[in-house]
């Protein structure tokens, strides 16, 4: 049996590109699983012009021999589900045919979402800023051991109990629920399995038999590895594993065969909703990232906040995730700088540190270190050789490679999918 695994993991604060390197590592790869978050993640892949956002679904869908699997460790917004399925369908892609949904995967409802929008209401000036997709309640109704599954779907007692507890949580908590009722509902979801139910697999014994036939596996991070519930910026975090173990947890496949881990990075920082960002820009200082590189969010349109690279905090995502090579998304955004700068390290009440801080009111507290480094005003989109690039973006990139003692082994200048430069 050929080792042939790879994982694609955010480095950062999500957003980094994920989408874009993915399609690009599936167009080789048998099966593309989903792991962990839900519909929270938008990840974008641009074939031709034609841009496709996916949420739920993994982005090996848009490759025509790739089966895409939505994990055990996700949470399953059904109805968004069958949205994404229709749109994808009408864009021409036969997602049905090419799509798996794990039978332990967790079934996200609409009052998750509206627990989720009320918990950021009552949080007021420290809320987390969160997608309110109803991912941190469903995570806490499947860390209680209290959630419903998608095997569980096919026993309405079960779900019709499940939504009538849930409808009469949620009103116990904020008030009247306005939504569905508990009739409908229930009818909707058992529906929903109902068309599903030959696409549910049992993940460990399905991705067992995928090796078994010696066929690619690649494993599709959503979020970040600093929105990571454990070692992200806690609380501002997502509330599952977008690093490497959630991989493992996430899909029941062996941890030990994971034999490739791509950490994708931007070339510089964003990040959406609240949380401590030390290398972040002043504001009218990021408009040049935001207006160059669109930085709005794919799923809730939301200005994203931009900043410098901060080697310091992808040091520390290479501890983390144990990155064999690295993915430099959106270099091309830098060009037209006359300089620009990169944090290597912080300072804390007058020491520098030499470990990445776990209190984030500590984070919040330190002052960067940066160096600088020349620009360059050439535009390199149409740049597919390394060494096609200007010497300063080289300069930029060896550097980056060298501090974190990683290989930067594509680098990517525009969004499209043949604007990749690769150096493997
Ligand atoms: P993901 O969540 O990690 O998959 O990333 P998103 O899709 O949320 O955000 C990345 C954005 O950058 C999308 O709009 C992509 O189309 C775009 N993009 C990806 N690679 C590049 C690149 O190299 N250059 C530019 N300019 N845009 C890129
Ligand atoms: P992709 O996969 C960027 C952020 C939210 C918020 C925090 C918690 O596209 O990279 P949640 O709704 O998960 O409870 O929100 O996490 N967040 C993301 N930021 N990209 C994402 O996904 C994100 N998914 C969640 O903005 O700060
Ligand atoms: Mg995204």
């Amino acid at each position: 049996m050929i080792d042939e695994v790879e994982a694609v993991i955010g480095a950062q604060w999500g957003d980094e590109g994920k989408g874009k390197i993915v399609d690009k590592l599936a167009a080789s790869a048998d099966v593309v699983v989903r792991f962990q978050g839900g519909s929270n993640a938008g990840h974008t892949v641009v074939v031709d012009d034609e841009k496709y956002v996916l949420h739920l679904i993994p982005s090996g869908i848009l490759q025509r021999e790739t089966v895409s699997v939505v994990g055990p460790g996700v949470v399953v917004n059904l109805r968004e589900l069958f949205e994404e399925i229709e749109e994808l369908d009408s864009m021409g892609i036969p997602v049905y045919e090419r799509l798996r949904v794990a039978s332990r995967a967790h079934v996200l409802f609409p009052f998750h979402c509206e627990t989720d929008a009320q918990k950021e209401k009552s949080r007021g000036s420290s809320k987390i800023g969160t997608t309110q997709k109803g991912i941190g309640p469903a995570y806490v109704d499947k860390i209680q051991r209290r959630g419903l599954r998608i095997c569980d779907l096919a026993e309405r007692e079960k779900v019709l109990d499940f939504c009538r507890a849930s409808i009469g949580k949620y009103e116990a908590n904020y008030g009247r629920w306005q939504g569905s009722s508990v009739q409908q509902l229930a009818g909707e979801y058992c529906r929903y399995y109902e068309k599903l139910e030959d696409q549910v697999v049992n993940c460990p014994e399905f991705l067992r038999r995928v090796r078994q036939q010696n066929k690619k596996i690649l494993f599709e991070g959503a979020q970040g590895t600093m929105l990571d519930i454990d070692f992200g910026t806690y609380p501002y975090v997502t509330s599952s594993n977008p690093t490497i173990g959630g991989v493992v947890t996430g899909s029941g496949f062996p941890g030990h065969r994971v034999n490739r881990v791509v950490g994708v990075t931007k070339a510089y920082t964003t990040r959406v909703g609240a949380g401590p960002f030390p290398s972040e820009l002043e504001e009218a200082q990021d408009e040049y990232l935001r207006e160059k590189g669109g930085e709005f969010g794919a799923t809730t349109g939301r200005p994203r906040r931009c900043g410098w690279l901060d080697l310091m905090q992808m040091n520390y995502a290479c501890a983390v995730n144990g990155f064999t090579d690295l993915a430099l998304i959106k270099l091309d955004v830098l060009s037209g700088l006359d300089e620009l700068e990169v944090v290597t390290g912080y300072r804390f009440a007058g020491e520098r540190l030499t470990e990445f801080p776990a209190s984030s009111e500590k984070l919040a507290e330190v002052t960067p270190i940066t160096e600088s480094f020349d620009g360059w005003s050439e535009e390199i989109r149409d740049c597919r050789n390394f060494s096609q690039l200007p010497v300063e973006a080289r300069d930029y990139v060896n550097f980056i490679e060298n501090q974190l003692d990683v290989r930067v082994s594509y680098v990517s200048v525009g969004p499209g999918r043949e604007e990749l430069i690769l150096r493997t």
